[in-house]
């Protein structure tokens, strides 16, 4: 049985985070806290650490240090448990490899098929636990990618590939998605289908931590905003922190006075 997640208790915690690349820091004491169940856009230069930041929280940068709680526990056991879904922003995949649409998309349920009982696993995957196909069929449908399910995955355009990276994310069944600039290089047919799809995973209570650069898209849709350019520049709700001073703050990587922080409050 999982344990429960108690109501009130952010879905991400970061305090005191310092992190890098061969001696060459990215990210210098980062400290938030993101409450459950909403959607967080993180805006900020290329090269500012956005990617870097989601790095840590799923493992793949180890931080120098600080600390990261999801739901309150330590990271680690936290993505064991499958509580996170990730959409990488450039997917190191290899596209020509022969995998159907409809396999890439099982991939996302592979963590949680270890944890079926011994015997489950054993079956060939047709007899395999249906909960996994569903998810799957389920998450295809959610971005309108069943007709292609069977196509090979390389044999899709960058937008069409963009929605199976989400249904593969959405197949976690995760309560907490990252997404990377899930819109990158998407025709507005693609994105209106992506942020519909997300805009259900919201109503259906789940948190939604999104680095984008579409400043409207951030402020049509995001609960609150968090600049990010090597530490944090803010974090609040998008018209304040999507206002002109804010973003010259966020071009210069310096966070703004108190002083200043009541001025642009104001
Ligand atoms: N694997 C890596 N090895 C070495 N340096 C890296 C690596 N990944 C990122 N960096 C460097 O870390 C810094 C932050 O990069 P990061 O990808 O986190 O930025 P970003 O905010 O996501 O930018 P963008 O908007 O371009 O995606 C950059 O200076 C980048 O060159
Ligand atoms: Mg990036």
């Amino acid at each position: 049985m999982e344990p429960p997640i108690a109501d009130r208790v952010p879905a991400l915690e970061i305090n005191g985070l310092y992190a890098a690349y061969h001696q060459e820091p990215v990210l210098e004491d980062v400290s938030l806290s993101l409450p459950q169940g909403q959607w967080t856009a993180i805006v900020g230069p290329n090269g500012g650490g956005k990617s870097s930041l989601l790095s840590v929280v799923v493992g793949s940068l180890p931080p120098l240090r600080g600390e990261v709680r999801i739901f309150g526990r330590p990271a680690l056991a936290q993505r064991q448990r499958g509580r996170i879904a990730y959409m990488a922003q450039q997917e190191r995949m290899e596209w020509d490899f022969p995998i159907s649409v409809r396999d890439t998309v099982m991939t996302g349920r592979f963590g949680m098929m270890r944890r079926d009982p011994l015997w489950q696993r054993l079956l060939p995957r047709r007899w395999a636990n249906p909960a996994h196909r569903q998810a799957v069929e389920e998450a295809l449908d959610d971005v309108d990618m069943l007709d292609m399910a069977r196509r090979p995955i390389g044999a899709l355009s960058g937008g069409q590939k963009k929605r199976v990276m989400l249904a593969r994310a959405l197949a976690q069944q995760a309560p907490i998605l990252l997404l990377d600039e899930p819109l990158a290089g998407v025709d507005p047919p693609s994105e209106a289908l992506i942020m519909a799809s997300l805009e259900r995973q919201r109503r259906a209570g789940r948190t939604l931590i999104m680095v984008t650069h579409d400043l409207p898209g951030a402020r049509a849709h995001a609960d609150q905003v968090l600049l990010i350019n090597r530490t944090v520049i803010g974090m609040g709700a998008p018209e304040t922190m999507l206002s002109d001073s804010m973003l010259a703050r966020l071009a210069i990587g310096v966070p703004p006075t108190a002083d200043e922080e009541r001025h642009v409050a104001a």
